[in-house]
């Protein structure tokens, strides 16, 4: 995808607010541009457009939070009891970037609990932008194999460091943008040394393998071909997701209604 420099940082707030981040914000809040901008390409219908937030430069959403905080009075009620697809539907659609990685995944041969992984990782985006891997990881535990939710966890941390055994090199558009001189933060180089070691390391690094920012105005994306994986692979509370009183309910509650006062 195109970086554009100058709207990137504008976005931000202009070029003394971009200084003022750490680098690692910096690159973490190019990685959320370019998934909004995957998500406001064209090919999203007319519907779409009236009623989800979409990335907007005249009115960006508050550094850090998600695009369901965006002055939008219109998000669509959910059903009673909503299911995860209800969500992809009505919360985190187009979800472009996620739709994408899971196809992609598909495509690499991925085993169906890695494509699960890919198509869930960076979801919780669309809530809060902070520590996404560790946020989704939380939101997506109750839920899913134990190895899902640790390689959504860590896949954010591993995106900062090549592996070249296996074919990962360090995102050049970090490069472009920021220069090759900046270091993660703490947090991050501790996890990633900790996933290194660790027997699950792949279910992570895999995830960050198959992420997906092309920007193919044809490409038709849809959360239609991976519903029979989460019928497989995601335990689906029969009382909705927000209502099952799991470690992470809340957050879904959240998620349906971000505009609560309380
Ligand atoms: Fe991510
Ligand atoms: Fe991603």
């Amino acid at each position: 995808m195109e970086i554009d420099r100058r709207a990137f940082i504008g976005s931000l707030g202009g070029v003394a607010a971009v200084q003022a981040m750490s680098p690692n914000a910096r690159a973490e809040a190019l990685e959320h541009y370019m998934i909004e901008q995957l998500n406001s390409s064209e090919g999203i219908n007319e519907e779409d457009n009236a009623t989800l937030p979409f990335y907007d430069p005249e009115r960006p959403v508050p550094r850090g939070t998600g695009r369901l905080f965006a002055e939008n009075k219109n998000l669509k009620p959910m059903p009673a009891k909503p299911t995860l697809v209800d969500f992809f539907e009505l919360r985190f659609a187009p979800a472009r970037h996620v739709l994408q990685s899971a196809a992609r995944a598909i495509k690499t041969g991925q085993p169906e609990r890695t494509v699960l992984a890919c198509l869930l990782h960076d979801t919780v985006l669309s809530l809060i932008k902070p520590d996404h891997g560790w946020w989704g990881a939380q939101l997506y535990e109750p839920y899913v194999d134990e190895r899902v939710s640790w390689g959504i966890r860590y896949h954010q941390a591993l995106r900062f460091f090549p592996d070249p055994e296996v074919g990962y090199e360090y995102p050049d558009f970090y490069n472009r943008i920021f220069g090759k001189d900046y270091e993660p933060d703490a947090h991050l180089q501790a996890a990633h040394k900790k996933a290194r070691d660790h027997k699950w390391y792949m279910e992570a690094r895999l995830i960050t393998m198959n992420d997906e920012y092309s920007f193919d105005r044809e490409a038709k994306v849809s959360i239609e071909p991976f519903i029979d994986i989460i019928g497989r692979h995601f335990k689906q509370p029969a009382e909705g997701l927000g209502g099952d009183d799991s470690p992470s309910s809340h957050m879904w509650r959240t998620i349906a209604n971000p505009n609560r006062p309380l």
